[in-house]
């Protein structure tokens, strides 16, 4: 892996212009879209579903990396992919049938990411490892954006960087990501950072400047 990947969540986007923020945000240099999908169950709070994501498609050439915090999974996976998903990861606490949800994805031709909250420790994800393109390190309770860091996850990320050793997995990380703090996610291990707040909050003239600042830090 080349440099860091930054994934800004649309999650902290206006909702009320998405395809124009994915098109912004996508020629101010970020490298993944971040696509928070939310369903009132597995987590409180609904955001959107396949539909929007389909919709906003057309609006970038980059990687949608998109987050299923949504129980149970399976049902949809098909839907994210037709809509236009190339990573979808999957959390690890929505379902007894978390392997067979990973197959399904690389079945569908996409990338599959496994997904953990703060308090699940990292042995959880062990015998997915060899499947998986991508772990998301939750590094708030999902949710909500404009959370703090929980420090406690840079171990988690450490542990599952010294399991992923010799494995081409990006490490990705999710929540309170800042330019201050970037630096620590990095030095555990993590290679891809999400960051919505800190990218969207103050609007489009400063994404580039502040999508360059979590790069600089990371
Ligand atoms: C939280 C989401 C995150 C969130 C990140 O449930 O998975 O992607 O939007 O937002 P910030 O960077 O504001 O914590
Ligand atoms: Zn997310």
């Amino acid at each position: 892996m080349t440099g860091p990947i930054i994934s800004p969540s649309i999650l902290s986007a206006d909702f009320a212009n998405l395809g124009e923020e994915v098109r912004a945000v996508s020629e101010a240099g970020a490298d993944w879209i971040h696509l928070d999908v939310m369903d009132g169950h597995f987590v409180p709070n609904i955001t959107f579903g396949p539909g929007v994501v389909k919709a906003l498609r057309p609006h970038s050439a980059k990687v949608f990396d998109v987050h299923l915090m949504i129980a149970p999974a399976d049902p949809y996976l098909a839907a994210f992919a037709e809509a236009g998903a190339d990573a979808i990861s999957v959390h690890v606490e929505a379902g007894p049938h978390i392997h067979r949800s990973l197959q399904t994805i690389l079945n569908l031709g996409k990338r599959a990411g496994i997904a953990l909250n703060p308090g699940t420790p990292a042995s959880a994800i062990e015998p997915l490892i060899d499947m998986v393109d991508l772990v998301l390190v939750m590094t708030v309770n999902p949710g909500f954006g404009g959370q703090s860091f929980i420090p406690s996850t840079l171990e988690t990320i450490a542990r599952i960087k010294a399991m992923s050793a010799g494995r081409d997995i990006d490490i990705e990380v999710d929540g309170g990501i800042t330019p201050e703090n970037v630096g620590l996610a990095a030095a555990a291990g993590a290679n891809a950072f999400v960051a919505g707040n800190a990218v969207f909050k103050g609007g489009p003239a400063g994404y580039a400047e502040r999508i360059a600042a979590i790069r600089a830090g990371a």
